[in-house]
Formats: structure tokens, C-alpha cells, sequence
């Protein structure tokens, strides 16, 4: 949500343009580049929608040896020129551009900025027309103006700021908002995370909440929350460039779909060992298993990977789990057990309301773990542990791999948890054996995928709206199939236990309407059948997913056999192929679906 990127030394246009591009999957509506020569010359451009009509607005003439830039997902103020960022002063000296939300923007325009003459309706042009009025009016160099603004600012913020008369400074500030200082020979980046500048260096310094830094070509003095001159470590950021590379497909959703199997070879060997036991950090699976009660939190479809987990931890572990909006619990909080333990997970590692509960949790001292795919990230670094979904990047705004990952990396967990606490369940399971039947299940779905866009052209491309009904771990799938196919395709889906369909939602089956059924629960497959006909007698067109053992002749997708437990793997690629084909032969751009950021940073 919002992407930055500002270079100091090096030429900028490019650079940033190429930053930018690698930032899309932030999501955004707008863009904008301040550049600077330092020979005299500066060049603001702004423009709504893709960063190719910002390109197609700059001149060859235009060039820059600084530079910031910026993609806008719009809060404040709908996405037009004016909103776009950078802002500006009245005096066109400062340029700023802000991933965040000033809280108290409204206040602070009302106090200090009452003569003042605004451009845009945003909450960020308060803070660069702030800086300009205490350099003014209090004759404060620009650093010291930035660091009082700071201050007085409540609310989340990555900022970098250009004074057109040291225009060989950018001065940068972060809080809750993602931002990483990238070390050049000869220039420096700032840029919202790592990979979208990884051509340019692998070199970086981790920021911290309340850093603020003043950064040349060939300098950088930060300083932290309490004014004091820090000097972190650089350290290098290890991830392959192409593996954040489209290759030769048409769209990131299907590569990354595609890459599940890989995925989870990849978690299996590296959180299990020869014998197949969890190989976790022994002092984490002690802190667990001392707990009486785990709340998992999330948002989305980590929220959804959550509902899996929590079946994954209650029957191998024995300690009852509850799962949680991230949203909903950061202001009304849980009834907490005496011994709780927090899991978050964030495919991220930077979703705000998940954020607000962590903080909470370190406030009154609850041990909590992050299970993120994003090294370094805020949710991380704050958390008492971390274990790392090994995803690879993933771009497209609606998550597949990682949602996988995730079910994964909570079912090794829960066995090293069940064995450390010697539940017979837990060490009889063949975790090694299902992840690799779970992989190759996996792959015979993703070779069959074929099948799968004829159903999506056939019963869901043409359709208003759409059903996803299953029971037990069914459930928890259909509530994310439901989420994807949404997010995607802009069917208006939803997912329900099946039996519940009748006791309200069944009013809006009509002649067509798609139900996709899923069934892979050995002890209610018989009620599903049954909920599927009664939807069927009403004219549903039934899509439906099953179990090898479950299926009947006329079932349109049956997956290989494996264990109910692991059968979420399976039963979520399909769900997943058929949202990514919808929304394909709709002609939409399936990685970046209207509306929508992947890296949600605002609550
Ligand atoms: C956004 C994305 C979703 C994602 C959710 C949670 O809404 O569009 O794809 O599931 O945030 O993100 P997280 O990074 O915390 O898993």
C-alpha cells in the first residue's frame, strides 16, 4: 500500500521508474517523481493510474541525479493529479512523499496552517507545508523543521523530503510504515522494501520506528526516537531478483500457484529432519507448549490460514485455539486464558491491524510468534519469535503460495508441539510422508489445470455472484476460495458451512447460480452431498471438489487421497486456479485487482 523510492547519486529517473514497477504489487491508483539535477533544473510529475502514464508524461530532457518517487493507494482524498504525491509547499522549496496516515492532520492544519493555501485533499501535504512554516517562520534549517513536524505528527508515516536548496540531501523518517536505507558505491536508495531496488544493491540498513535520517551520496546520519546518533549494522539481503521475475507467464497469480509444490518440498526439508521430526527452535516449542490457550490473529487470507492452523494445533497439541480478526482484537481485545501464546500470521510481516495487536501483547508481556515470508519485517522484528514461510516473493496482490505456507509451516509447528508434549496423535503422524503426498497432489491438480479453466469459463465468468459451501476444514478452505474467487474476478462470493446455507443464504440461489462444494470431511461427506442437493433443486450449477474416496461419477474435480488433515493442500488449488481463470477470461489485470494493496499498512 504505497510504494517509495528515492535515490541520492546516481541517475534517478530510471532507477525510480524500475523501483516503482517492482512496488505495484503494493497497489496503487496514482504516481509521482520529483527529480532534481543539482545543476539547477527540477521536474515534478505527477499522473492517475499506471506508473506508464507517469513514464509517458516525463521528457528524455527530464533527468535527475535525486530523485524520490511514489505510487499513492488513495485514503486520503480520491486518486487525482493534485493527490498525487510528491506534495509541496506554497514555495515550491520542499518535496515530500508520505506511505502512511497523519492522524492528527486535520488538528495540526487548523493550529499551524490556518493562512495557508492547500493543493490536495490529503493528510501528507499538512506535513511538507509544516516543515516549510517552521523554516520559515523559526528559522530552523530543514532537518531540524523535519524533526519538529515529526513531533508533533501522530499516525504512520514513511517519509523522504528534498529542500531544493540542498537538493543533494534527502532526509527520511519512518514510523509503522515500511522503509529500508539501500548502501550504493557512490549513491544511496531509500526504498519501501528490499526487492524492488535489489539490480541496484544488496546492501541495507534495517529502519527502525521513530529513525530519522539525513542521507547524501555519500553519507547517512540517523538518528532514533529519543534524538540520539545510531549507527546500525548494514547487512546483505539474500534473495535471488528472479525469483521476484514473471518469466515467461502471462501473470504472477498463476506462476506463484504454480510454485506450491515446490514450496512445499522446500518447508519440509527445512523445518523437518531426516526422521521426519520438526526441527524448530526447541526454547519456542517449550514457550508453546507451556501455553493454555493460542490465539492466532491475521487479516485476509492469512486469517483464513488461520482457521486451518487452529484445527492443526487443537488435534495434534490438545490446547484449544482461537482465531481472530487482527482488526477486530487490536480494540477488543480477547478474554485472555493465565498462560496465552499469540501466533500472527502475516504473509507481510507489515499489516497494521495485526500490528496493533502485537504491541498490545508486548504491553502486557504475552510471548507471540510471527509466521511471515518477509525476513526483517516489521511483525518480525517485534515479535518474541519468528519462523520464515520460505514462499519466495510473492507479488500478485491475492495470495496463494503463501497461504500454503502457512497451513505448512502451522501443521510442522503443531507436531513438534503435540510430540514435545507427548500427544499420541501428533507422533504418529507421518508429517514427512503427507507433506510429500500433499506436494505431489498438488502438482496433479496444477497439470490438470486446463479443466479447470473451461469450468471457470463455463459456469462463472457470465455470473453475478457465487457459493463456496464445505464442512469442518472445507469450511475454512471455502471461506478463502470464496475470498480469491472475490478479490479476482469481482464475483460477489461467498463462503458458507454448508448446512448453513439453508437457514438464510439459500433465498438467493436462482436458475445458474454457481456452488462450488467441497468435500473432503470423512464424517460429514454424506451431509455435504446432501446440501449440495438441495441447492441443486433449487437450479444451482454445482462445481463440485472432492476427496478420491468421497467421489461419486458425475463429481467434476476429484484430488488424490491423502490425509483430512492435509487435505486443505489440495482443496485450495482448484479454488484458486478457478478464481485466477475468471478473472483472466474476464480480461482483468489479475495481479493487481482494483481496489485492492497486498501490503496493507494502514489500519
Ligand atoms: C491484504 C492483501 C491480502 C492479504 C491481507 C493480509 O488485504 O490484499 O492478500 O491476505 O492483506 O496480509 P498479510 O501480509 O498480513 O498476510
Amino acid at each position: 500500500m504505497c510504494g517509495i523510492v528515492g535515490v541520492v547519486g546516481k541517475p534517478a529517473k530510471e532507477l525510480i521508474l524500475n523501483g516503482l514497477r517492482n512496488l505495484e504489487y503494493r497497489g496503487y491508483d496514482s504516481a509521482g517523481m520529483y527529480l532534481n539535477d543539482l545543476a539547477g533544473h527540477e521536474y515534478l510529475t505527477k499522473a492517475v493510474g499506471r506508473i506508464k502514464n507517469l513514464e509517458e508524461k516525463l521528457t528524455p530532457d527530464e533527468q535527475g541525479l535525486v530523485g524520490i518517487g511514489h505510487t499513492r493507494w488513495a485514503t486520503h482524498g480520491k486518486p487525482t493529479v493534485d493527490n498525487a504525491h510528491p506534495h509541496f509547499d506554497e514555495t515550491k522549496r520542499f518535496f515530500l512523499v508520505h506511505n502512511g496516515v497523519l492522524e492528527n492532520y486535520l488538528d495540526l492544519k487548523a493550529k499551524y496552517l490556518a493562512d495557508t493555501t492547500f493543493k490536495s485533499d490529503t493528510d501528507t501535504e499538512v506535513a511538507v507545508q509544516l516543515v516549510a512554516k517552521f523554516v520559515y517562520t523559526e528559522h530552523l534549517d530543514t532537518f531540524t523543521a523535519f524533526k519538529k513536524v515529526l513531533k508533533l505528527i501522530r499516525g504512520s508515516y514513511a517519509f523522504l523530503l528534498v529542500d531544493n536548496t540542498e537538493p543533494d540531501h534527502i532526509f527520511l523518517a519512518k514510523n509503522k510504515s515500511p522503509m529500508m536505507l539501500g548502501l550504493g558505491d557512490g549513491f544511496n536508495i531509500v526504498a519501501s522494501d528490499a526487492i524492488s531496488v535489489l539490480d541496484q544493491t544488496r546492501k541495507f540498513i534495517d529502519l527502525n520506528d521513530g529513525d530519522v535520517a539525513d542521507v547524501t551520496k555519500d553519507s547517512y546520519h540517523i538518528e532514533n526516537a529519543a534524538g540520539e546518533v545510531v549507527h546500525p549494522a548494514a547487512h546483505i539481503v539474500d534473495i535471488d531478483p528472479s525469483a521476484a521475475s514473471k518469466g515467461t507467464y502471462e501473470f504472477y497469480m498463476l506462476k506463484e500457484i504454480d510454485e506450491q509444490p515446490a514450496v512445499i518440498r522446500r518447508l519440509s526439508s527445512a523445518y523437518l529432519d531426516e526422521n521426519g521430526q520438526p526441527k524448530f527452535d526447541q526454547k519456542l516449542v517449550a514457550a508453546i507448549s507451556k501455553a493454555d490457550r493460542l490465539y492466532i490473529f491475521g487479516a485476509g487470507t492469512s486469517y483464513h490460514a488461520g482457521f486451518v492452523g487452529k484445527e492443526y494445533f487443537e488435534k495434534l497439541t490438545g490446547i484449544p485455539t482461537e482465531v481472530d480478526y487482527s482488526s477486530e482484537a487490536g480494540y477488543h481485545f480477547p478474554m485472555l486464558s493465565k498462560h496465552p501464546f499469540f501466533i500472527f500470521l502475516t504473509q507481510s510481516g507489515e499489516t497494521a491491524d495485526s500490528r496493533v495487536v502485537l504491541q498490545e501483547a508486548r504491553k502486557r508481556n504475552i510471548p507471540a510468534l510471527t509466521l511471515t515470508n518477509v525476513q526483517g519485517s516489521t511483525l518480525s522484528r517485534e515479535a518474541n519469535y519468528t519462523i520464515l514461510l520460505k514462499a519466495g516473493p510473492e507479488i500478485a496482490v491475492a495470495s496463494t503460495k503463501a497461504y500454503t505456507a502457512q497451513l505448512a509451516v502451522q501443521l510442522e509447528l503443531a507436531k513438534a508441539i503435540g510430540c514435545y508434549l507427548k500427544q499420541e496423535v501428533a507422533i504418529k503422524f507421518d508429517l514427512k510422508k503427507q507433506l510429500a503426498l500433499a506436494a505431489e497432489g498438488m502438482q496433479r491438480i496444477i497439470d490438470g489445470k486446463a479443466q479447470l479453466e473451461t469450468l471457470a469459463k463455463a459456469d462463472l465468468v457470465h455470473s453475478r455472484n457465487a457459493f463456496y459451501i464445505g464442512r469442518g476444514l472445507d469450511y475454512a478452505v471455502a471461506l478463502e476460495g470464496a475470498l480469491k474467487l472475490k478479490e479476482v474476478s469481482y464475483i460477489q462470493t461467498e463462503g458458507f458451512a454448508a448446512a448453513e446455507l439453508k437457514h438464510g443464504t439459500i433465498s438467493l440461489i436462482e436458475q445458474g447460480t454457481p456452488v462450488i462444494a467441497l468435500i473432503n470431511d470423512p464424517v460429514t461427506a454424506g451431509l455435504t452431498r446432501g446440501n449440495i442437493r438441495e441447492v441443486e433443486s433449487r437450479g444451482a450449477k454445482v462445481i463440485s471438489i472432492v476427496g478420491s474416496e468421497f467421489a461419486v461419477d458425475h463429481d467434476d474435480i476429484v484430488l488424490p487421497a491423502t490425509d483430512y488433515l492435509v487435505s486443505p493442500f489440495l482443496t485450495v488449488v482448484p479454488t484458486q486456479l478457478l478464481a485466477y481463470y475468471a478473472s483472466k477470461n474476464k480480461g482483468l489485470d489479475v495481479d493487481k485487482p482494483r481496489n485492492l494493496a497486498k501490503s496493507v499498512t494502514v489500519e
